[in-house]
């Protein structure tokens, strides 16, 4: 073996190379066990060729260290600059979530009835026509039982139009005297258009105790309107028809955007119609095993998203289920 020519090929190859595992390739191929210096180094025979060996095995590995600390410093260098974080730019900032009008809206009438002494009670989407329809006095040809009306899903489990039917689970499951709401999600088979989406949230009201009576209703729709839209607002009823009450009223609030001058809002009449309310009818109390001759009731029922319309001036109610954040980030 040539040490000379063995010396130079490791110094020559040392310095070529650009890379850490370069240089671990030829850290194996000059020191490695089974190298060619390592091998004369086994079989050495006289003191003189063992130094001069010795020397060169030294010089080698102070040459890789060497290089590998350039290697090191260059890696690191490179980072410096390619990997730069300049730490004094504004951060990204993380969008903050907000809640839906609607759900705003609903928790709104909920803190105005737990106020009165309500409890909110939750209801089910998933109905049986005896909740949805023949417990609340709906006769057999009534036309919400149609399916062109109403989405059936099963024979008689249907996806309840109103919030209705929870006033007879909660009268099922209690007996008077009953305080709640019950506040969510309603289904109608009908086609979006600016003022109607089919699916869509209502209010449930209900009180049934001894001796209730209209005036009790309109004191409560009064309260519920005042904290809507304002401590001047006023409440009047108009007649009209629903299977569960009786007498059935309609709600109207005195307009709260031309104070009963007149305006598109109000159609100009001054009211505007907020829903359907009246006394709970006998029957009602009868299919739930109360006694009617004991106890009465009141009831009504309002559209959260008309609420939102009315109070927002929305031009279309779809848009509040179009998931457009520059439309939801207003409310
Ligand atoms: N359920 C009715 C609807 O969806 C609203 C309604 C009217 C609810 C009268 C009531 C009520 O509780 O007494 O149109």
């Amino acid at each position: 073996m040539d040490a000379h020519k063995l010396g130079a090929a490791a110094r020559a190859a040392v310095a070529e190379v650009e890379t850490l595992d370069e240089l671990d390739e030829a850290r194996v191929r000059y020191l490695g066990r089974k190298s060619e210096l390592k091998q004369a180094l086994r079989e050495v025979r006289d003191p003189e060729t063992g130094r001069t060996l010795n020397e060169l095995r030294e010089e080698i590995e102070r040459l890789v260290a060497e290089r590998e600390d350039e290697l090191r410093r260059a890696e690191l260098d490179r980072r410096l600059t390619e990997e730069i974080v300049d730490v004094t730019l504004p951060g990204e900032a993380v969008p903050r979530g907000h809640l839906h009008l609607i759900t705003q809206i609903r928790r709104e009438v909920e803190d105005v009835f737990v106020g009165l002494g309500y409890q909110v009670v939750d209801g089910d989407e998933v109905e049986d026509t005896w909740h949805l329809f023949d417990a609340l006095n709906m006769p057999p040809g009534h036309v919400t039982r149609s399916p062109l009306h109403t989405l059936f899903l099963n024979g008689d489990i249907v996806l309840r139009t109103e919030t209705s039917p929870s006033q007879i689970r909660v009268m099922e499951a209690q007996e008077p005297p009953v305080y709640i709401v019950s506040l969510g999600r309603v289904y109608r088979r009908d086609t979006a258009d600016a003022t109607h989406v089919p699916i869509f949230h209502q209010v449930e009201g209900l009180a049934v105790d001894r001796g209730i009576t209209l005036a009790d209703l309109k004191g409560t729709l009064l309260h519920l309107m005042r904290a809507l839209f304002g401590e001047d607002r006023r409440v009047r009823f108009g007649t009209d028809f629903f299977p569960f009450t009786e007498p059935s009223l309609q709600a109207a609030v005195s307009c709260f955007i031309c104070e009963g001058a007149g305006c598109s809002t109000c159609k100009h009449t001054g009211w505007i119609e907020m829903g359907g309310s009246g006394l709970v009818d006998p029957n009602v109390l009868t299919n739930v095993g109360y006694d009617p001759e004991q106890v009465s009731g009141f009831a009504f029922g309002l559209g959260l998203e008309r609420i939102a319309l009315l109070r927002h001036g929305l031009p279309d109610l779809r848009q509040l289920w179009q998931n457009d954040l520059r439309f939801l980030r207003q409310f």
